[in-house]
């Protein structure tokens, strides 16, 4: 005897009622692009519908995120002035700390979720600052400021500290730092299991982050090492992440999955600049149905095992569940 799997998907009703797998508003986080100055409002060329902004606009666009359910945004800050230590990110006046207070100021009921990190501030494009011997980013020195970095975040009103540099010892270190700072409270969502992708391309134009020698292999994961994978977020685990992570999204489910359920933590993905760009240049030369592509995209981030997608789609979403 066969079952009848149809009989299930016959009414829509009923295919709603057996649906395993719910897509919510809720489930978001909205990266924006701050840089200073005024009514500056830039599309990035490699990602129609994303631009940078100065903080007006992103106050005008903290209501219109609040008008479509979404509560939960990323910041990336883009200095005036890079150095070698990415000194801006350490100062209570830097792009950052001063974004953080004015959108905390504003709109105090938005969560505010800061991406803890270094090469939008260095000169030298990389995540922290360079060895010269190594001829690549000095990890324990890197650790340092980072302590820093998080509270001057912390004491402008960040809501919750993302660290993406994928420095060895990192969580810990944010964690001890925030603690003596008396913000024992403040979570940590680490970029846990982040590989070292070409699917990061368009977002280092619109955050203005290539590095200017070498790449990030020395410091963001290989791409085919799935054990490695495991290893990286389990280590946030044990230093005291509160959430974990795994970036790019698409093309790494499978560790999505694996990380799911070799941890106890909600998990996030992070769906990149370059996974953007390749659904939405093809809805806009017309080659998918734009729309349905993205929805079923984010149907497989939650059926893979995320709690949270932190998604330049997610205004679109925002707008297709309330149809
Ligand atoms: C900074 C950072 C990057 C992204 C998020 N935080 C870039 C990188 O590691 O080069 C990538 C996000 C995206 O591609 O959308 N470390
Ligand atoms: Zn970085």
């Amino acid at each position: 005897m066969f079952q009848r799997f149809r009989r299930t998907r016959l009414n829509k009703h009923l295919r709603s009622l057996v649906r395993e797998t719910n897509v919510s508003v809720e489930d978001f986080i909205y990266p924006l692009f701050i840089r200073s100055g005024k009514g500056i409002k830039t599309e990035v060329a490699s990602m129609p519908g994303v631009f940078q902004m100065s903080i007006d606009e992103v106050l005008k666009e903290c209501e219109v995120l609040k008008e479509l359910g979404i509560y939960s945004i990323i910041l990336f800050g883009i200095p005036d002035v890079k150095d070698s230590i990415g000194s801006d990110s350490l100062c209570e006046h830097g792009i950052i700390a001063s974004s953080i207070r004015t959108i905390k100021e504003a709109h105090p009921d938005m969560f505010v979720v800061t991406d803890l990190c270094f090469c939008e501030y260095t000169d030298h494009g990389h995540c922290g600052i360079i060895d010269e011997k190594l001829e690549t980013v000095n990890n324990d020195a890197t650790l340092e400021i980072s302590g820093e970095q998080a509270v001057i975040h912390a004491k402008a009103g960040a809501d919750m500290i993302a660290p993406s540099g994928m420095m060895d010892g990192i969580i810990e270190t944010l964690r001890t730092a925030l603690d003596e700072a008396g913000f024992e409270n403040l979570p940590i969502m680490s970029y846990s299991t982040k590989f070292a992708s070409g699917y990061y391309g368009p977002f280092r134009d619109v955050a203005e982050s290539t590095p200017s020698f070498g790449d990030r292999s020395t410091y963001q994961m290989d791409p085919a090492n799935r054990r490695e994978a495991i290893a990286e977020s389990v280590s946030d685990e044990m230093q005291g992440a509160d959430i974990l992570m795994v970036k790019p999204a698409l093309a790494y489910l499978d560790l999505v999955r694996e990380i799911k359920d070799a941890t106890s933590l909600p998990m996030a993905v992070y769906n990149v600049s370059g996974e953007y760009a390749m659904l939405k240049h093809a809805g806009l030369n017309n080659l998918i149905d734009y729309d349905r592509v993205v929805m079923e995209t984010m149907v497989a981030f939650k059926r893979a095992g995320a709690n949270i997608i932190i998604s330049y789609h997610a205004k679109e979403v925002a707008q297709m569940l309330k149809r």
